[in-house]
């Protein structure tokens, strides 16, 4: 394999979907998860020859384990990972179930913090390798109906920073990209009165593209972003300016 291998989960759909793309147009082979067999083969089919399609749920530490002794079994380790995948289980907490809490906790974070730490292995044998994680605006902002989202987002802008200066040494960069407001799947679930107040707090006056957000992850997955760590990156339309 001549290409950089680069793995992005949750890239069956919405923004992951677009990662993976941009990455391809970037030159690397790419690994996309999705959480079924059918999901994974539609990602097999849409990249070709430019990478293949996984089944993988990032909630669960064994399907993490055997995706990685799936990938070193056929020599597809990953110096690029995008921690993409990512959910909503909205409600107040007043409310708010024990599982309810505990699945987006596990999914996006315990699952990011998994898959970084099994691809250290061969970025630190190669002494190079960019993780992006996949944030959001809400980490920072708040949302009411959100805490566990937003806790799970805002702990891995937490430890994007403390892995940054753990593996810096190493030529290993980690970063943080956080979105706003992106027409998805995720987004689509909104109701036309939410979506209609959101965009007042917009001043761009628009849902972004999962485009623009791609363009954002492709750059740190560049040379020129080399020195470029421990950051995050806000894609907004100026919702909110930390
Ligand atoms: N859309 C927005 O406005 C927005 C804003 C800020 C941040 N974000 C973040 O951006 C990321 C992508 O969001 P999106 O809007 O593109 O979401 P989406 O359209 O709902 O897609 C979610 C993706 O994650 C995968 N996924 C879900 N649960 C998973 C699990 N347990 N293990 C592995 N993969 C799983 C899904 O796979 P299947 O297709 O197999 O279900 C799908 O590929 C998320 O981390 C989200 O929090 C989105």
């Amino acid at each position: 394999m001549d290409k950089k291998i680069a793995l992005v989960t949750g890239a069956s759909r919405g923004i992951g979907a677009a990662i993976a793309n941009k990455l391809v147009e970037l030159g690397y082979y790419v690994l996309g998860t999705a959480t079924s067999d059918q999901g994974a083969l539609a990602i097999s089919e849409q990249l070709s020859d430019s990478g293949v399609g996984y089944k993988l749920d990032v909630g669960s530490e064994g399907s993490i384990k055997a995706f990685f002794a799936d990938l070193k079994s056929s020599d597809l380790l990953p110096l690029v990972v995008v921690n993409n995948a990512g959910i909503t289980d909205d409600g107040l907490a007043l409310r708010m179930k024990g599982d309810q809490w505990q699945r987006v906790i596990d999914t996006n974070l315990s699952g990011a913090f998994r898959v970084a730490q099994a691809a250290f292995r061969s970025m630190t044998k190669a002494r190079w390798g960019r993780i992006v994680n996949v944030s959001s605006v809400v980490a920072q902002a708040g949302n009411p109906g959100q805490a566990n989202y937003c806790a799970s987002k805002a702990g891995l802008e937490g430890m994007t920073r403390s892995l940054a200066k753990e593996l810096a040494n190493r030529n290993i960069t980690i970063n943080c990209v956080a979105p706003g407001f992106i027409a998805s799947d995720m987004t689509e679930m909104l109701n036309d009165q939410q979506k209609d107040a959101i965009l007042t707090q917009i001043p761009m006056g628009r849902m972004g593209d999962a485009n623009e957000v791609a363009a954002v992850v492709g750059f740190l997955c560049t040379e020129p972003a080399s020195y470029v760590t421990g950051q995050v990156l806000q894609v907004n339309g100026g919702m909110y300016m930390s």
